[in-house]
Parts: C-alpha cells; sequence; structure tokens
C-alpha cells in the first residue's frame, strides 16, 4: 500500500500550509506512506519542528520552506524552492478566516488578502506543478475547501466565496486532468478542531468538530475520488440535502456542454 501510494503520489509532495493543524497531520501521514515533504507555511519555528518530526518518525527527507502564500511572487519563490525535485502532489491546505464579521467591517485590505490565500494561491501552485505531472501522466492535486462554498453567507461573504472559487476550480481541473493521469480532488471541510480555530476563541466539541488528525486521513484515503469528497460523514449528510446531484455526473454534463460548445465556435 506504502508503495503504490508513493508510485501514485512520490516522491515528493508540497503541502501549503503545513505548519500546524491538519497541515501538519497530512505531513505526518503522508509521510508515513513514503512521501519526501515540502512544507510550507509562515511560522519557521512550528514548521522546522513538523519537517524534523517526520523526518524522525518516518526517515523521508523534508524541506520547511517559510513563505507566505499571499505573496505576489509565491510561484518564484516556491519554483526555486523546489528545484530539481520530483513533484508528484500538492496538498493546499492554507486557507480558513480569522474572523466571522461582516464585509464592511473587514475592509478591502482583508478581502484581498483572503482572495490571494484562497484564489491566487492555489492558481499560482496548479500552475507551477500541474504540468511536469501531466508529463509524467500522474499525480495528485487537492484543494482543502470548507462546506462554506455551498452559499454565500452573513459574516463570511468573503470567505465563503473564495471557498466556491477552490471548488469550481478544482471540478474544472479534475475534469481536464484526469485524461493526463493526474488526479484532483476538492475536500470541503465542516468544523475541524485546529489551532486557527483555538484562536478565533472557539472550545472543543466533539459533536461539532472533527480533530485534524482525522480530517488528514479522509484527505489522503480521497485523492482519487474526485472532483469533490466532503469530509465527515456528518458533512457529507448536509451537503447531500443542498447537492441533490452527483457533483461527478454534474461537472460531466457541464464539461460535455462547454466542450460541445468549444467545437461549435471553432468552425
Ligand atoms: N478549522 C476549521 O474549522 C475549518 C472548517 C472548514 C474548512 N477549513 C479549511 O481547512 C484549511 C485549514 O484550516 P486551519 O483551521 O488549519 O487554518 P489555516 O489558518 O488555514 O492554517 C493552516 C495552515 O496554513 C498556514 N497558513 C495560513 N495562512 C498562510 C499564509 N498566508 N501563507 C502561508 N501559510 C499560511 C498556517 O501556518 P502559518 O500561520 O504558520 O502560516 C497553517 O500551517 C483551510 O483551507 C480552511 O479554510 C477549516
Amino acid at each position: 500500500m506504502t508503495d503504490d501510494f508513493a508510485q501514485r503520489y512520490g516522491p515528493w509532495a508540497v503541502i501549503a500550509g503545513a505548519s500546524e493543524g491538519v497541515g501538519a497531520s497530512l505531513a505526518d501521514q503522508l509521510a508515513e506512506r513514503g512521501l519526501n515533504l515540502v512544507l510550507i507555511a509562515r511560522s519557521e519555528a512550528l514548521l522546522d519542528e513538523v519537517a524534523a518530526g517526520v523526518r524522525e518518525r518516518h526517515g523521508v527527507e523534508a524541506r520547511a520552506v517559510v513563505q507566505d502564500l499571499t505573496d505576489s511572487e509565491v510561484a518564484a519563490k516556491l519554483a526555486a524552492a523546489t528545484d530539481g525535485l520530483e513533484i508528484g502532489l500538492v496538498i493546499y491546505n492554507a486557507g480558513a478566516t480569522d474572523r466571522t464579521t461582516s464585509f464592511l467591517e473587514n475592509g478591502f485590505d482583508h478581502a484581498l488578502k483572503q482572495i490571494k490565500l484562497d484564489c491566487i494561491g492555489p492558481v499560482a501552485l496548479v500552475d507551477q506543478f500541474a504540468p511536469a505531472m501531466c508529463d509524467r501522466g500522474r499525480g495528485g492535486i487537492v484543494l482543502v475547501a470548507s462546506l462554506a462554498c455551498v452559499a454565500g453567507s452573513a459574516t463570511l461573504a468573503v470567505y465563503s466565496a473564495v471557498k466556491a472559487f477552490q471548488h469550481n476550480f478544482a471540478e474544472g481541473l479534475w475534469a481536464e486532468l484526469r485524461e493526463f493521469g493526474v488526479e484532483v480532488c476538492c475536500t470541503p471541510l465542516g468544523a475541524t478542531y485546529t489551532p486557527a480555530l483555538q484562536r478565533m476563541g472557539i472550545r472543543y466539541d466533539p459533536a461539532m468538530q472533527m480533530l485534524s488528525e482525522d480530517v488528514a486521513r479522509e484527505i489522503t484515503e480521497n485523492i482519487g475520488n474526485g472532483p469533490v469528497h466532503v469530509v465527515g460523514e456528518n458533512n457529507r449528510a448536509v451537503a447531500s440535502q443542498i447537492w441533490t446531484v452527483d457533483r461527478r455526473t454534474l461537472v460531466e454534463m457541464m464539461s460535455a456542454a462547454s466542450i460541445d460548445f468549444a467545437s461549435k465556435s471553432e468552425t
């Protein structure tokens, strides 16, 4: 199982947002499955700790890349940091909101930062790493989204919008890249007890929140089950009330219609 996984998604994986919570759990679980890791986040001390931990526990290589994903030079900086590495898996995990307040209270700068983190960052990383995956005929791309993507909501106007962007972007990529053997999956989460959630002053409630290690396990086990895998049984039950058509079928229908339209417009 380890060999199959490493052959499919190795030898190196990039985790964007890997210093704590779901990202740190993903690092541990991917390393356990034999992948070397490029770990990205802003907190150098935490990132170094995660990197040292996976090297020690699982004997893999790990590079800690201290990088703000909202930096306008992010693509070039990550290209330099991963030069010479064969990246077979990209998981874009960073992207939570740090508040539940209105758009007008938050202001434009806060909105722009969220858009850079959740929209421009994933597009930059896919643009950077997907071409080589397609050339190799294998690989995986995961965008960690949120159930907030299902509809706009007060106090989360920008957050719900950027998560909807991630969701649709992943669905489109899934339809485009599968013929190259590259798997794409959007994994919306419900409430998860991460350090970021704790910093918002929210207490652990096992009835309402999942744990990072359980979320990470479900993500790693469902990379090939795109275009969308909602994480958590309760969250899937909620999503199935809203998304009454299977997303794979819907994306296939929409893709067929777009391709048909494009073919007509060329003639
Ligand atoms: N927690 C929840 O209840 C919940 C619910 C639904 C969906 N989600 C989704 O799950 C994902 C993980 O959420 P989370 O709660 O763990 O919080 P998060 O704030 O997204 O943090 C996750 C990781 O991303 C890094 N990160 C954040 N901003 C960054 C930036 N600008 N540049 C580089 N790295 C950055 C953080 O490290 P540094 O701070 O060191 O950079 C951390 O390692 C997010 O996409 C979120 O939208 C979470």
